[in-house]
């Protein structure tokens, strides 16, 4: 069987209060839209057609990389009138119907619903609270019609089992039934879901599948809803990381906004935020409020508190922070210690070395055991170009030093404190630049006036 594919997305999304499309929104940092396409990929349809029309051109540039087909619907007359938009692309035998605001579409029940291979099939659920869903309406044998709520009489309003909208239907009906539905109804609108009583009077059998997981079939309408469900998805990856192993010290305060894999025995204390892609080794410790994105983190090391690390590989058994900041780029040997109040980017850092205060490091490699002392800057940048310093093994960078690249300080040597370093210095020796230290007896300290 061929399956094409149409996501509806042009609606206008007016209770977001927004001046960006509603399925470009983020959550848990990928954008709405973003997994309904993906599921669409994982069921190799013939075709994925997303029907677009307010702020289509904002969309469909955000989504530019995808290998979908784009269609305009320039009046948001109906969901009817929305896939009637895509009819000429549906080239499957089957056409599935999703939609851009139902982001936690559940491919189980996709998969479900294309199985039972009949010629209508729809994805219900029954809610509590059915307010604003259209009703499924069942006879004797068969479901007969769906009700959207604002033309539901009394008794139809009670019913719990519910439109979610996402159906799959035999290819040439639909055609067919699209073409018969009018917008005769309470909302003036081509309703989708008319196609229902026009399969009912054409004796197709309709089948429903019932979804369980209600977030598996919500749409996000609002900020609130978005939040809401931001928070069960951040809940369920806690609960996955616990049961890989990783203590959460409150699995309610963090935030994974991308894939966050962790080796035995990591600890993540709250308020941590994981980005992109985080791999971290075992017996590792995040602190309190850290921000970590696109990193790896090797086994037996500690982030402190307050640390913000990007694109960096920390090596093992690290000591990093409390408010250390790694740029991209920095790369970390074993036994690395870097302190509060240090900036490192786009360097390597040997083994054993400590950068423990108020430092920048850019644009450097240093060696090995170095130990950098407060308030060390490489000055990487004249105010055009970019230049690298080349911190030889066993240096000691004496405390308020500024290396101005391009720079190479020898092996084994200090750096005496307070220096202005602009030249290579030789390794082993004590290189210092700053005027020696005077002392004048004769001096009085100022009086007050
Ligand atoms: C629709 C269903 C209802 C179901 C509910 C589930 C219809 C007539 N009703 O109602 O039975 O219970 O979804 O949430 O189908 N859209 C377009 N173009 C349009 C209109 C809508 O692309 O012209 C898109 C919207 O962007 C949205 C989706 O279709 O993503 C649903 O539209 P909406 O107007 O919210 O439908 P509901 O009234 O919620
Ligand atoms: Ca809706």
């Amino acid at each position: 069987m061929s399956l094409s594919i149409v996501i509806l997305a042009a609606g206008k999304g007016t209770r977001m209060f927004s001046e960006k499309p509603k399925v470009i929104h983020n959550l848990a940092g990928k954008p709405m839209l973003q997994y309904v396409i993906d599921i669409a990929k994982k069921l190799k349809a013939e075709s994925i057609n997303v029907v677009v029309g307010h702020k289509a051109e904002s969309v469909e540039k955000f989504f530019s990389k995808e290998k979908v087909s784009w269609i305009l619907q320039k009046s948001q007359l109906g969901t009817g009138d929305a896939v009637k938009h895509a009819v000429p692309k549906l080239k499957g035998e089957k056409t599935l119907i999703l939609y851009g605001d139902v982001p936690l579409v559940d491919i189980g029940n996709l998969k479900k619903l294309i199985e039972i291979g009949s010629e209508l099939g729809i994805l219900t659920f029954n809610k509590s609270n059915p307010k604003g869903y259209g009703r499924i309406v069942r006879g004797a044998d068969s479901i007969e019609a769906i009700v959207e709520e604002k033309d539901c009489n009394d008794i139809q309003k009670e019913i719990t089992e519910i439109n979610t909208g996402i159906m799959i239907v035999n290819t040439k009906y639909l055609i067919n039934w699209l073409s018969l539905i009018s917008n005769k109804n309470s909302q003036k609108e081509y309703y989708l879901t008319d196609i229902v009583a026009l399969a009912k009077k054409d004796k197709i059998k309709i089948t429903a599948y019932k979804a369980e997981t209600e977030i598996t079939i919500s749409g996000i309408n609002s900020k609130k809803e978005l939040a809401k469900m931001e928070r069960e998805i951040q809940l369920k990856k806690s609960e996955e990381l616990m049961e890989q192993g990783v203590t959460l010290l409150d699995p309610s305060r963090i935030d994974v906004r991308g894939n966050l894999n962790c080796g035995a025995d990591v600890v993540v204390d709250v308020g941590c935020i994981f980005e992109g892609n985080v791999k971290i080794g075992k017996n590792v410790t995040i602190g309190a409020y850290s921000i970590i994105r696109d990193c790896e983190i090797l086994d037996d090391s500690i982030i402190k508190p307050y640390s913000h690390l990007d694109n960096s590989k920390i090596g093992k058994k690290n000591i990093v922070g409390p408010y250390a900041r790694l740029r991209p780029g920095t790369e970390t040997s074993s036994n690395v210690h870097v302190g509060n109040f240090v900036e490192i980017k786009n360097s390597k850092i040997g083994a054993g070395t400590k950068i423990n205060h108020l430092s920048y490091v850019g644009d450097s490699i240093v060696g090995n055991n170095v130990n950098v002392g407060a308030g060390t800057i490489t000055c990487n940048y004249d105010g055009v170009n970019k230049h690298q310093t080349i911190i030889e093994d066993n240096v000691f960078i004496g405390s308020n030093s500024q290396l101005v690249a391009p720079v190479k300080i020898g092996a084994g040597s200090t750096i005496g404190a307070g220096s202005t370093i602009t030249k290579n210095t030789p390794a082993n020796e004590l290189s210092l630049s700053r005027a020696k230290q005077t002392s004048i007896p004769t001096w009085e300290k100022p009086k007050k006036n």
